[in-house]
């Protein structure tokens, strides 16, 4: 009879811990969202405008997670973003780049929006509530969990592809962080192209 209670209470704590931890992509979901599938997203803009995918038709989308605290993913990919924006020329006006903040707590509107600024102006911080944010990430199929470290700070382990999202609002492609600016921006151009 203990036993049996035993087993119930072990069974009791990963359950609790599980929903205190930010949302995850379920295992079993593909790594990316479908091709030509709708990217869904209600967020707020660094300057205190809601915004969603709507807002965005008629624009590539260059889509990138994370968080302004990144030690190193998040700020080299800014950085190849920035410089495909700049290989991209005069094209670059067709195109928007999103930073959408998996930090919602550290990255307020202004840390975002400074941060952005340094890597290129253009650059749109988007940020919301948590569930928000996990909405956000479910659709475009993003992972990221926060760890909490030993001076009392965190970090998060999240996806870290750059998505392309079409002017209907609808998933192109995914780019690994490991891409150079000319990944980005040779993807970008032939997609442009190819319409
Ligand atoms: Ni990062």
């Amino acid at each position: 009879m203990s036993k049996i209670r035993f087993a119930v209470a072990k069974q009791d704590a990963p359950a609790a811990l599980a929903l205190a931890s930010p949302p995850k992509v379920p295992l079993a979901q593909p790594l990316f969202p479908a091709e030509g599938s709708k990217l869904i997203f209600a967020l707020t803009a660094t300057d205190g405008t809601a915004v969603a995918d709507q807002t965005y038709r008629g624009k590539w989308l260059i889509v990138y997670f994370g968080y302004t605290y990144c030690p190193d993913v998040c700020p080299t990919t800014l950085m190849e973003i920035a410089g495909a924006l700049n290989a991209l020329g005069p094209r670059a006006d067709m195109a928007q780049g999103l930073f959408i903040t998996v930090d919602p707590q550290r990255d307020t509107a202004v840390v975002l929006n400074d941060y952005l600024k340094s890597f290129d102006p253009r650059f749109v911080g988007l940020t919301g509530t948590h569930a928000e944010i996990a909405a956000a990430a479910r659709a475009f199929h993003v992972f990221y969990e926060r760890n909490d470290t030993n001076d009392g700070s965190y970090l998060f382990d999240h996806s870290a592809y750059i998505y392309l999202v079409d002017p209907d609002g609808r998933f192109a492609t995914a780019i690994g962080s490991q891409g150079s600016s000319r990944v980005i921006s040779d993807a970008l151009s032939a997609l442009m192209a190819a319409r």
